[in-house]
């Protein structure tokens, strides 16, 4: 699937004493999704916020909530993130034993199942859950933080997934250390869903916010367009010299 590029900011890196205010804010910045990193200390070195936080924050958007789980074990969890209000629930493929039955309990929720695979785990992770999946999301840095740095090791297998996805209604999602100086490289490799915490909560106003975001959109499509131009241009090569023999 070649969807609409969407930019979905990551609140990991809004200001959390004010997190109902940074949330309006991004929406009317232009944010498409919200997105949302729950790690639990134990799966990622880190610990940020749970269901509780999520079902409160819920009625500040009517934007769609993007909830990745770093958490371990995840299906005692599932329900109450669906009740929270999340619309996409993303699990990792290294999180529990049973993948296929997880990705199973989302859907029965009612929500959009995810899979998300850390920098170290192959693209064949999810080989045979294509068919139980709306989103595969690629992490470009090693899960637990904002603000660290793009791993281009990732390129090749954002491709590899594109090609897998083929023509299947699912969303390929890019996370950790998106900037507008890559968010074109991770396009034209076939992402069409860019997360990004610093980069958008850069700034202090609602128009800096929108600049960054709508930064990252023009340089994803860019990207995306630049891909498309190239890929035109092999077959014509191609065709001109099948007719210069
Ligand atoms: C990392 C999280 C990411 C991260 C993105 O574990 O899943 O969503 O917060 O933040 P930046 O864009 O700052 O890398
Ligand atoms: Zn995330």
């Amino acid at each position: 699937m070649t969807g609409e590029i969407v930019v979905a900011p990551s609140i990991l890196a809004a200001d959390f004493a004010r997190l109902g205010e940074q949330i309006a804010a991004i929406d009317t910045a232009g944010a498409d999704w919200i997105h949302c990193d729950v790690m639990d200390g134990h799966f990622v070195p880190n610990i940020s916020f749970g269901a509780d936080v999520i079902k409160a924050i819920r009625p500040m958007t009517k934007k769609i909530f993007d909830v990745h789980l770093m958490i371990a074990p995840v299906d005692p969890y599932l329900e109450a993130f669906a009740k929270a209000g999340a619309d996409f629930i993303t699990i990792h493929a290294e999180a529990g034993a049973h993948l296929d039955r997880s990705l199973q309990a989302i859907r029965a929720l009612g929500k959009k199942a995810g899979v998300s695979l850390c920098p170290a785990t192959p693209a064949s992770a999810i080989e045979y859950v294509l068919d139980r999946i709306d989103l595969v999301l690629v992490m470009t840095v090693n899960p637990g933080f904002g603000g660290q740095s793009f791993l281009e090791s990732q390129l090749p297998k954002i491709e590899r997934i594109k090609a897998m996805i083929g023509d299947r209604p699912i969303r390929l999602e890019v996370d950790g250390g998106i900037t507008r100086d890559n968010a074109a490289a991770v396009a034209a490799a076939g992402a069409d869903t860019l997360v990004a915490g610093s980069a958008v909560f850069r700034g202090k106003s609602v128009a800096d916010y929108a600049a960054n975001i709508e930064a990252i959109r023009i340089a994803a499509e860019t990207g995306r367009v630049r891909k498309r131009q190239d890929s035109s241009a092999q077959p014509m090569r191609v065709g001109e010299a099948a007719r210069i023999r």
